[in-house]
């Protein structure tokens, strides 16, 4: 098989962020960075008409568009549905930024508000609700509680993780029903080349 050359705005981005991992000195710069980065990236046209092919993710699953061998950060894409119902959860210790592409979703921040003193019980209050729309990046920080809810067309997300959670380090998985906490393991990563 031969490989194809990545997309050309992907390429830019991946070598942006290569540089950003290189200069600047902590976890939490560098995603800042990268979130700068990220809201260009979701405003190109010529990446959201490419996206318009992407699977859909339905079923716990990630594209897994990059992974940097050195510096460890991932990017990955999310394809929902029409009318998708997203779970709430945290990353674990990771940074995420979370971009939209294509359609619209709804994006949920809680916080929780128990003493943390009782193994599988949590306490929620929804502390916002921010309407995403393409070229909208929500940054999130280690164990910040969110989900994003699907709009009324298929929506596309581009996220950059600090580092890969899936399959390394199990996630927060919350309900309201309940107020029930478990641990869980991340979406399955399924690889896809975003080529020109
Ligand atoms: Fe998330």
């Amino acid at each position: 098989m031969v490989n194809s050359p990545r997309h050309p705005t992907f390429e830019t981005f991946i070598q942006a962020l290569r540089s950003a991992w290189a200069e600047l000195p902590d976890t939490e710069a560098r995603m800042k960075k990268g979130q700068q980065l990220l809201e260009e990236l979701v405003k190109d046209e010529s990446l959201r008409r490419a996206s318009k092919s992407w699977p859909s993710t339905e079923g716990r699953k990630n594209l897994l568009f990059y992974e940097d061998p050195d510096y460890g950060f991932a990017v990955n894409g999310v394809v929902r549905a029409p009318g998708r119902k997203g779970s709430i959860h945290d990353h674990a210790h990771a940074w995420t930024a979370y971009g939209l592409l294509d359609g619209t979703e709804s994006l949920e921040r809680f916080r929780r508000v128990d003493d943390r003193s009782q193994e599988g019980y949590a306490k929620l209050d929804l502390e916002s609700v921010t309407e995403g729309t393409p070229g909208k990046v929500d940054l999130v920080p280690p164990f910040d509680i969110h989900a994003e809810q699907g709009g009324p067309t298929r929506s596309v997300a581009v996220i950059l993780r600090s580092e890969r959670v899936a399959g390394r380090v199990l996630q927060g998985s919350y309900s309201l029903e309940g107020n029930l906490y478990r641990q869980i393991e991340g979406p399955t990563n399924i690889p896809y080349e975003i080529t020109a």
